[in-house]
């Protein structure tokens, strides 16, 4: 039977491959599937830690394009990818996932040789041209054969778009199934007090986007507002390997790691950072994945960013998007830490059985197995 080939790059690409993985392999017969890591992220903090915890196999192969501008870091991933998919015999098709440079890049290469494409989580739109996913999000959509949507708003903005009814499915959220597979060996972590923290007296922070973190005023803007924060709730900052060259660079990783209330950590493992989320009163991030997880976990969120491409996180959810104001967001911040804050709702879909549906939709549209 040709094989599946299902392409992981990048940290957050790592729990939506896991549920798939498993999902194949408990199908009867099992769907032969071959795992491709483009090497994007490859830091043991950022890649290894995530393929341990998460239970997924050794990469089949390799492709180690480790990191560039977008131009260089996209054209390695083409040309490897493009090797590799000429090396096997005739897949059945491609599995990208997400809006990262290797979703993209497989995606292209894929299509140019015939290959059919599925995209999981498609349909996402911030709407800003300027966020490198959202191109990254934009040419996915537009080349795949089978868009998985996640949320609501996802069908709305593919329909938008034209694409034809056919290609697209209502999965619900794959990232969701990880969290529910790992929630409880999280939780018997005990983060927060390994820390010296009380469980549901912390914030957690998590920032990378380049729009917070590659200029000086603004990372320098955050680092104070940051501040100002750890002075009403002690904060947690696991911190990304982008963030901190940048606060290097721009001489602030002293004066936050100085400050009272504030803790900078290594980039932690899925589970680490998962039991300090659950156990969080808020959590203030850029990440798109964090704003999902807060509104299944039903934590707070505060978005640093000035729209989100998951909205059903706020309308039903626990994530405020507050743009760039800082002012705002320390209102926001004050209104969860005085407990006036909203609660969220459950949302379709988001129940930890997505990739059981993401393969029923494979086997019936691709004839696997
Ligand atoms: C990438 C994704 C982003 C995702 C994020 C999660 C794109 C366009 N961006 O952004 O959508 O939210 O991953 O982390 O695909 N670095 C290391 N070790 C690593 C990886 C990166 O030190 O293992 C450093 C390098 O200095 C690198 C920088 O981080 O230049 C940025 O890495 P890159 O993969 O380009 O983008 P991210 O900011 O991680």
């Amino acid at each position: 039977m040709a094989t599946l080939v299902l392409v992981a790059g990048a940290r957050p690409n790592f729990m939506k491959i896991a549920p798939i993985l498993r999902a194949l392999a408990a199908r009867t017969p099992p769907v032969e599937a071959t795992l491709v890591h483009t090497g994007q992220h490859y830091d043991t903090s950022m890649s290894d830690v995530f393929f341990q915890q998460l239970g997924i196999r050794s990469p089949d192969i390799y492709l180690g394009v480790g990191s560039a501008s977008h131009a260089q870091q996209t054209a390695k991933i083409l040309m490897a990818f493009e090797e590799t998919l000429l090396e096997l015999d005739e897949p059945a098709g491609v599995v990208v996932v997400g809006d990262v440079n290797s979703t993209m890049a497989c995606s292209l290469v894929a299509v140019k040789l015939g290959i059919s494409v599925a995209h999981v989580e498609a349909g996402l739109r911030s709407r800003d041209r300027r966020m490198p996913e959202e191109i990254n999000r934009v040419v996915t959509d537009a080349v795949a054969d089978l868009l998985m949507v996640s949320e609501p708003d996802g069908m709305r903005n593919l329909k938008a778009e034209g694409i034809a009814d056919n290609k697209i499915c209502y999965v619900g959220n794959v990232m969701i199934d990880t969290l529910v597979h790992q929630l409880e060996q999280a939780r018997e972590l005990h983060m927060a007090a390994k820390l010296g923290l009380e469980a549901g007296k912390l914030a957690l922070v998590t920032l990378h986007r380049p729009s917070n973190v590659d200029g000086r005023e603004r990372l320098g803007a955050l680092v104070d507002f940051l501040i100002r924060v750890a002075a009403r709730v002690p904060i947690v900052f696991p911190v990304h390997p982008r963030t901190d060259n940048k606060l290097r660079e721009y001489d602030l990783r002293d004066r936050l790691a100085a400050a009272e209330g504030v803790q900078l950590l290594e980039p932690l493992g899925y589970r680490e950072n998962l039991s300090l989320m659950a156990d969080a009163q808020l959590v203030i991030s850029d990440s798109g994945g964090i704003q999902e997880e807060t509104t299944y976990l039903q934590v707070p969120c505060v978005t640093l960013r000035p729209n989100t491409e998951r909205p059903v996180t706020v309308t039903e959810g626990t994530n405020t998007v507050v743009g760039e104001d800082l002012d705002k967001a320390w209102q926001t911040v004050a209104a969860v830490l005085s407990g006036t804050n909203r609660s969220g709702k459950a949302i379709d879909g988001w129940d930890g059985r997505a990739a059981e549906r993401i393969v029923d939709v494979l086997v019936e549209r691709w004839h696997l197995g």
